[in-house]
């Protein structure tokens, strides 16, 4: 081997790996502007933010275990206040299609564990349930809608309003409606980006051929698949018409008989009190959660009211991804609607034995689903598989060695246009199937960058970027291009 080439595999070897994992996908300014609205405290008191009970060290959901290991309720910015679910994970929740209803699937989409933010307005579910924690007054607890856009018109970010929106944020009284439903479109941006929806999980880089399983996590990927009949709503195969990865969920609803949580902040809620003098829950520990037949039962629609009954218990099926992501080994998640169980094991134990073990009673005894659940008959090996299958969900995975020189293969492409060997510069084409954030740089044979060619949302289609070299020593350039899930690399040759 010459020195130029051992240099060149020193370089694949070590150089690139970091740069893979160095650089955070940049978010356009409207993502970006919804990170900065999830991130602060905009609540009355000022106490907390959507990331209060939506954190990304936990795969947005709650981060104290305390709350998790009880109750599993998050208290609002009224810390004696309470509402009534764990939150569910805010990430890939904008996949969720508008809550429709399917004559042999029943209900469909919508956000919450009831559907009811159902994106019909604003197109997208997680758009119109971003607008709701703010006013909420057992969350965020704001006034108004004019009071969350003053705490926005004197934040650090307001300068982001221009850019994102062609106008300064004012607080005219005309578009107040507009303004407050831009907050949402902000926020459902930034859940829709790349940051949020990583696809960076150990099952994702199985899926593009760079990481194997382990045997037993192949075998709860067989049991989730087959035996166990996880995959019949959590579902699991890539689309074969789209090619999009797995949500782990057909955002159908349904009743697993999973019981109360005794701990349920909630049924405390006859003592507390909203400004108006009406109790949170008047029903006090009597309460019982009606899950999506409560939401159809208040319709407007005749058709949708008369099938709350059937639907009484039911909840959306949650995404199964980042359900084991926590921030160490010890911490404590809470898990279902109510956050009774509080591991995974206990989850699958659940699913395999609710009907020949000594389960407490469903919260809802009507529409329990007794077809898909409640005696698979695994063994408790395979219960761990299953376990040990879920934890390959959890995004940020790192993949061991990417020495192979082995990227995943896709359509994006990167090309060498203009001369190689070059002086004192030359051009790259590349293409890419859809719009997408990338960024094209260009590192010496150290690994230090030298340059950076585009950086930012490039819409789809074939592109040419010129690397002029005027200031550069010769010797060998690595240029690469990265889009979200993908490094593609070429190697140039600067002669002076
Ligand atoms: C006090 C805790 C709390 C705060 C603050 C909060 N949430 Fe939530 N979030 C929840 C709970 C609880 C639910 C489920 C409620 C239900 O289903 O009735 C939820 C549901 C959601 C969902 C639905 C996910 C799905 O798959 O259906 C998304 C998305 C979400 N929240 C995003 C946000 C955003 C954005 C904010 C800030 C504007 C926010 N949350 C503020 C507790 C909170
Ligand atoms: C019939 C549809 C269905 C099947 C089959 C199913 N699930 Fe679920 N899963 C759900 C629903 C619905 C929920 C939420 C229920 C609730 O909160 O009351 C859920 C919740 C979960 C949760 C909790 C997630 C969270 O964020 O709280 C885990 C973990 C889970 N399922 C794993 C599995 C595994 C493992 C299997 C196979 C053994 C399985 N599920 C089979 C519908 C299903």
């Amino acid at each position: 081997m010459n020195n130029k080439n051992s240099f060149l595999t020193l370089c694949l070897l070590f150089i690139l790996p970091t740069i893979l994992f160095a650089h955070n996908i940049p978010l356009t300014p409207k993502e970006q502007l919804g990170k900065e609205l999830f991130f602060d405290k905009i609540s009355d008191p000022d106490r907390i933010s959507c990331s209060t009970c939506h954190a990304s060290s936990t795969g947005f959901v709650g981060d104290i275990p305390d709350i998790n290991k009880h109750g599993a309720i998050y208290p609002g910015a009224v810390p004696q206040r309470f509402g009534n679910r764990k939150p569910p994970s805010a990430a890939y929740a904008t996949f969720s299609p508008i809550f429709h209803y399917d004559a042999t699937k029943g209900f469909i989409g919508g956000n919450f564990w009831d559907g009811r933010a159902t994106g019909e307005r604003l197109g997208n579910p997680a758009v119109e349930q971003a607008l709701g924690p703010f006013l909420n007054p057992v969350e965020q607890n704001n006034a108004s809608k004019l009071a969350v856009l003053k705490q926005v018109i004197r934040s650090k970010y307001a300068r982001l309003w221009l850019t994102v929106w062609g106008e300064p944020l004012t607080l005219n009284p005309s578009k107040i409606d507009l303004n407050y439903d831009r907050i949402g479109i902000a926020i459902g941006a930034y859940e829709a980006s790349k940051e949020v929806n990583q696809f960076s999980s150990k099952f994702d880089y199985y899926l593009d051929g760079l990481v194997d399983l382990t045997p037993k996590e192949k075998m709860g990927m067989e049991l989730f698949n087959g035996d166990a009949k996880c995959s019949g709503c959590h579902v699991s195969n890539v689309d074969p018409v789209t090619n999009m990865k797995p949500l782990f969920t057909d955002f159908t609803f349904d009743n697993l008989g999973v019981p109360k949580n005794h701990e349920n902040p909630f049924y405390r809620m006859n003592k507390v009190y909203l400004p108006d003098g009406s109790p949170i829950n008047p029903l006090g520990a009597a309460w019982i959660d009606p899950g999506l037949g409560g939401f159809l039962a208040n319709q407007p629609n005749l058709e949708w009211r008369t099938l709350a009954d059937k639907n009484m218990g039911k909840f959306k099926v949650p995404t199964l991804r980042n359900v084991d992501k926590r921030p160490g080994n010890g911490f404590i998640k809470a898990y279902m609607h109510n956050g009774v169980f509080k591991s995974l094991k206990e989850v699958v134990h659940f699913y395999n034995t609710r009907d020949i073990a000594s389960w407490p009673p469903p919260e809802v005894a009507e529409n329990v689903n007794t077809s898909q659940l409640g005696n698979l008959g695994l063994t408790k090996y395979e219960e761990d598989a299953i376990v040990d299958f879920l934890q390959t969900l959890s995004d940020g995975y790192k993949l061991p060695k990417l020495g192979h020189n082995k990227w995943p293969c896709s359509t994006v492409s990167l090309d060498i246009a203009g001369p190689n060997p070059f002086n004192p510069s030359t051009k790259l084409n590349y293409y890419l199937p859809e719009d997408a954030i990338i960024r094209i740089e260009v590192f010496n044979i150290t690994g230090q960058k030298v340059a950076t060619l585009q950086d930012g949302l490039i819409s789809a289609g074939e592109h040419q970027v010129t690397f002029s070299a005027n200031n550069l020593s010769s010797g060998i350039y690595i240029v690469s291009l990265q889009t979200g899930q993908q490094l593609l690399t070429q190697k140039l040759i600067l002669m002076k």
